[in-house]
C-alpha cells in the first residue's frame, strides 16, 4: 500500500494509528457489537464519545466556562445562514470584511436572509491579497464578520478589529486548532 502526503487545505492527511483504530472499531466500537456510526446518538455508548469530543475543543481551545460549544450539521457554508438567523435580528443589520470568496459567500447569505450588510471594508481592489487593517468597528450592528484565514487566497488575520460591545463573530474552517486563540474575544467562532 502506498499513501499519498496531502497538504490540502480542507480535509488531509491523518496519522495511519489514528486511521488504524477508526478502521478497527468500525465493527465492534469498544465492545458494543457495532460502529459509531450505527449506533443511536442518544445510547449510553455514544454519550461519553460527544462529552469527550467536547471537553478535548474546550481544553484545546482554552474556551471559557460561558461559552457554549456546539457540534453541529451542515459544515461551514450553513453557518452562513445560521450566524445570520441567529444574531442578525436586533438591528437586522451586520458589518462584513471581504477579505476572499468564503467572506463574500457569507455576506451573500446574510443578505438573502434580510440582514442589512456593510462591507465595512474589502481587499477586493488587489484581489484579496491582503487583510484590510479595521482598528475600530461602531455602529447598530449585530454583529462584525471576519473571515479569519482565507483559505483561496492564503491570508490570515494577524489582529482582530475591536468591535467593542459588538459580538466579533469569525470563520476559523482553514485554521481552527492551527495556533493559539484567545476565545474571549469573540462572540461566536465556527469552523466546518
Ligand atoms: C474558510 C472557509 N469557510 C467556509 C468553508 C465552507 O465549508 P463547507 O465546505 O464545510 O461548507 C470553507 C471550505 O473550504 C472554508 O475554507
Amino acid at each position: 500500500m502506498s499513501r499519498v502526503y496531502n497538504f490540502s487545505a480542507g480535509p488531509s492527511c491523518l496519522p495511519e494509528d489514528v486511521l488504524k483504530e477508526c478502521a478497527a472499531e468500525m465493527l465492534d466500537y469498544n465492545g458494543s457489537g457495532q460502529s459509531v456510526m450505527e449506533m443511536s446518538h442518544r445510547s449510553k455508548d455514544y454519550e461519553p464519545i460527544i462529552a469527550d469530543a467536547e471537553a478535548m475543543v474546550r481544553k484545546l481551545m482554552n474556551v471559557p466556562e460561558n461559552y457554549k460549544v456546539l457540534f453541529v450539521q451542515g459544515g461551514g457554508s450553513t453557518q452562513f445562514a445560521m450566524v445570520a438567523e441567529n444574531l442578525g435580528i436586533h438591528h437586522k443589520k451586520a458589518a462584513y470584511i471581504e477579505t476572499g470568496v468564503w467572506a463574500k459567500k457569507a455576506a451573500a447569505e446574510a443578505k438573502k436572509l434580510g440582514v442589512e450588510v456593510d462591507i465595512i471594508a474589502s481587499s477586493k481592489d488587489k484581489n484579496y491579497s491582503y487583510i484590510p487593517r479595521v482598528e475600530k468597528v461602531s455602529g447598530d450592528y449585530d454583529y462584525v464578520y471576519i473571515c479569519m484565514n482565507n483559505t483561496i487566497m492564503g491570508t490570515h488575520y494577524e489582529y482582530l478589529p475591536d468591535t467593542g460591545d459588538i459580538p466579533l463573530v469569525a470563520d476559523i474552517s482553514s485554521c481552527v486548532l492551527s495556533e493559539p486563540l484567545d476565545v474571549s474575544k469573540f462572540g461566536l467562532l465556527f469552523a466546518g
